[in-house]
């Protein structure tokens, strides 16, 4: 009995031995600060993959860019030194071309038609080109709300923008928006932007509302220009190196609410872009709703240059046309 006993915690021991030795902690970097929808989603993955596997895998969340800049993250995640990431799909598109395509001027009319883009099967099967493109599986996506224009200065024309620095995500697409519209596009990551609208080191910023008013760039602006003139998606990735060691079952566990936390994000800015934008309001800021029209030319110009290196484009438009 007694031996029968004390084989019975020896097996014990070593089940529990070999589910510590597989427990894993995966680290999840990204660059938006402990508040931030994005954020706040990650960490609710991490809780939730820990539930479904009781404790196996349990995730440890970098906010504010505690682990480097997006393509410092990104080349972790290619060499393995990284295991996750919710990163902007600006950063992405600087890797693989074809997600500029999520970038063209007004190719949605507002958050909801964004939405639609994002969770299309068109748009999932672009996250097949990840692997190959990055080193990086994608498994879903999220957002954050669509860009405005917030500006120092009274701005009533396009020419009152012309030659002014703006400040911008760092990716292409984006930058040739701004250099067509003739204005000096200003790349710099989201922390160092308050102080450079304050000080003017900078005329302009590039932004969406909920960040407009939760890091108060209206201390510092004069107009803000509402024109929901781009998209901002987000992409859920893992390291391909860290996926390819994962048994199947597991993946399919982290696949699952992966995207369903990715997904999360997206939907709180298809709730909550009007409550922002009222917020926006209440700043006293003079806003200006424009549309593709105030832009001309450098709409056309955009879809000239990037019509051939994104041609998912015309099936992303086909599904909000
Ligand atoms: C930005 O660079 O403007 C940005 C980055 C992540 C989330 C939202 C905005």
């Amino acid at each position: 009995m007694l031996k029968s006993v004390g084989f019975g915690l020896a097996a014990a021991g070593a089940v529990l031995a070999s589910a510590t030795a597989q427990a894993k902690e995966f680290r999840l970097g990204l660059i938006t600060p402990p508040s931030h929808i994005w954020t706040q989603n990650a960490i609710a993955f991490g809780e939730a993959l820990s539930e479904a596997t009781d404790g196996k895998y349990t995730v440890a969340v970098f906010p504010s860019r505690q682990l480097g800049n997006e393509a410092q993250m990104l080349q972790q995640l290619q060499t393995g030194a990284l295991d996750m990431s919710f990163m902007t799909v600006a950063e992405v598109s600087n890797r693989v071309p074809e997600f500029g395509a999520f970038y063209a001027p007004f190719l949605v009319d507002n958050i909801a038609e964004a939405a639609t883009i994002l969770r299309s099967d068109e748009a999932k099967a672009m996250l097949d080109m990840l692997p190959r493109g990055a080193g990086v599986v994608g498994l879903g996506y999220g957002s954050a709300g669509l860009r405005q224009i917030v500006t120092r200065d009274e701005v009533s024309s396009v020419e009152d923008l012309a030659g002014e620095k703006i400040r911008i995500t760092p990716f292409e697409p984006i930058k040739d928006f701004y250099e067509a519209l003739g204005t000096a596009p200003t790349p710099m990551p989201l922390p160092d932007v308050y102080d450079a609208l304050a000080n003017g080191q900078v005329d302009a910023i590039d932004m969406d509302l909920e960040l407009i008013w939760k890091l108060k760039y209206t201390d510092h602006a004069e107009t803000m220009l509402l024109s929901n003139h781009m998209m901002f998606p987000m992409v859920g990735l893992v390291s391909a190196r860290v996926w390819a060691d994962l048994p199947e079952e597991d993946r399919a566990i982290i696949g699952e609410l992966m995207a369903e936390a990715v997904d999360n994000c997206l939907q709180a800015y298809v709730d909550q872009e009007a409550d922002f934008l009222a917020e926006v309001e209440k700043s006293g800021i003079t806003i200006t709703e424009i549309n593709a029209d105030f832009f001309a030319d450098a709409v056309e110009a955009w879809y000239a240059k990037w019509d051939e290196k994104a041609p998912q484009l015309s099936a992303l438009q086909a599904l909000v046309d």
